[in-house]
Parts: C-alpha cells; structure tokens; sequence
C-alpha cells in the first residue's frame, strides 16, 4: 500500500511532515518545483507527501500547479491512493469553524462556467468521484463530511457563490477538484481531507482569517492525517 498526499503549501504540510520524520528526496521532480518527502512507516508500506514547491517568492498554490504535481507524483510512484489535503474556507451558518477539518463526500469546480453548452458546462465543473472508503474513514475518525468545491481564487465572487449554492458546496478551496480531475484520468482513487481557515459569512478579510488562522489549521490537519495513515497502513 502506497499512500500519497498532494498538499499545496510547505506551511500546510510541515507539522504532517515532521509527525511521520518523512525525508525530501531532493530533486525528485527536477526541473518540475514540486517536492517529494517519503518514509516507509511499515515493511511494505509507503508514505510520500508531495508539496507544489515556489514559484515568484511564494509557495505555489491553485489548480495548475496541484495539477502538474498530481501528475508527475501518479506517473513517477504509482500510489494506491491521492490524499489532497490542505486548508479551505468555509461557512459559519453551515456549521464550519476555524479548524475544523472535513473529509470531502464529493468535489466540484466552482468557477467554470460555459453559458449555453450544457455538456461543456457540466464537464467544467467537473463532480468528480470520491474514493469509496473516505466515509467510512470520515467515521471512525469522528470527522464530519462535506462538498469540496474549488475555484482559482481566494476571494468569493457574487458568480461563483451562486453555483457553489445551487451545487451544495460546504468547503472552499483551490486544489481539491484539480487533483480530483487528474485522478479521474489516471484511475488512482482520491481522498481529500480539509481544514478551515476562514468563514467565507465573516466580515475578516479572507487573507487576513487564512494567514492568522494557517498554522492551527495546518496543526489540526496534521493530526488527523496522522491518525488517517496509521489507519489506512495498518
Ligand atoms: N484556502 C483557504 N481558504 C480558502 C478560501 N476561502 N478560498 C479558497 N481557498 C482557500
């Protein structure tokens, strides 16, 4: 059993790194930015984490970027099973709360829109499938569930807000239907596993709640994936 979790930022990935002492296997994508961490928690049973890597001074984040990385993780180590974890933004009128963290039921895009095509709409924004255990680890983690959509932006957008309503969408984040999309191709099942930053129904500014609220959320993702591997490597 190989697990690989595809995490976007390295501040949303260290407390997950540091829990499994995982070591970077540096170079693993050159001359792609994306890095590989792995460890063999068990004979036979692999962990890798792979982080988009930097671009322009910042961590790179968004729906390219976890798509290439997805990729090249799929194509280079052939995993049993993606894990997207990271964080999301949520609604407090939904029950969410800053750290709280979710294991997506489903997951769409939010922010692709082909006005007048049905069939180009509905292939835009995406609904792609899940993998068939993630309720049932979602349970015995004692984890609530929730719809992930995913746009290419931080902010929330009168437009997209419309269809995150009418789609049900609970979680809010730029990676999870990117990486669900790449799985979808090559067949590899995709978990996705979310922690909240920021309450898309507060008055904060979004950046401020996210940057404020990064390390806790990352801390609380950290142990939940934590407990998620041992379960799963068991
Ligand atoms: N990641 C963390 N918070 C987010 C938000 N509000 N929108 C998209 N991605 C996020």
């Amino acid at each position: 059993m190989h697990i690989c979790y595809i995490i976007a930022m390295q501040a949303e990935a260290q407390p997950f790194i540091d829990a499994f002492n995982v070591k970077e296997q540096e170079g693993a994508f050159a001359p792609l930015p994306c890095r590989l961490y792995q460890a063999e928690p068990k004979a036979g049973k692999k962990l890798s984490i792979v982080t988009l890597g930097r671009q322009h001074e910042r961590d790179l984040v968004g729906c390219e970027a976890a798509s290439v990385a997805t990729l090249a993780a799929v194509e280079k180590l052939h995993p049993d099973l993606v894990v997207n974890s990271g964080t999301c933004g949520a609604w407090a009128r939904k029950g969410a709360d800053i750290g709280k963290v979710y294991v997506a039921d489903s997951v769409m895009f939010h922010d692709r829109r082909v006005p007048g095509d049905d069939d180009w709409d509905t292939q835009g924004l995406g609904n792609y499938p899940v993998w068939e255990g993630s309720m049932e680890l979602a349970e015995k983690l004692a984890l609530e569930t929730g719809k992930v959509t995913t746009g290419s932006s931080l902010d929330l957008q009168p437009c997209d807000e419309v269809i995150i309503e009418r789609e049900g969408g609970e979680l809010k984040d730029m990676e999870g239907a990117a990486v669900a999309f790449v799985c979808s191709l090559t067949g590899v099942p995709v978990m996705l596993v979310k922690s909240v930053t920021d309450l898309c129904d507060d008055s904060a500014p979004t950046l401020e709640a996210f940057l404020k609220n990064l390390h806790l959320a990352s801390e609380r993702l950290a142990e939940v994936n934590r407990k998620a591997v041992e379960l799963l490597l068991s």
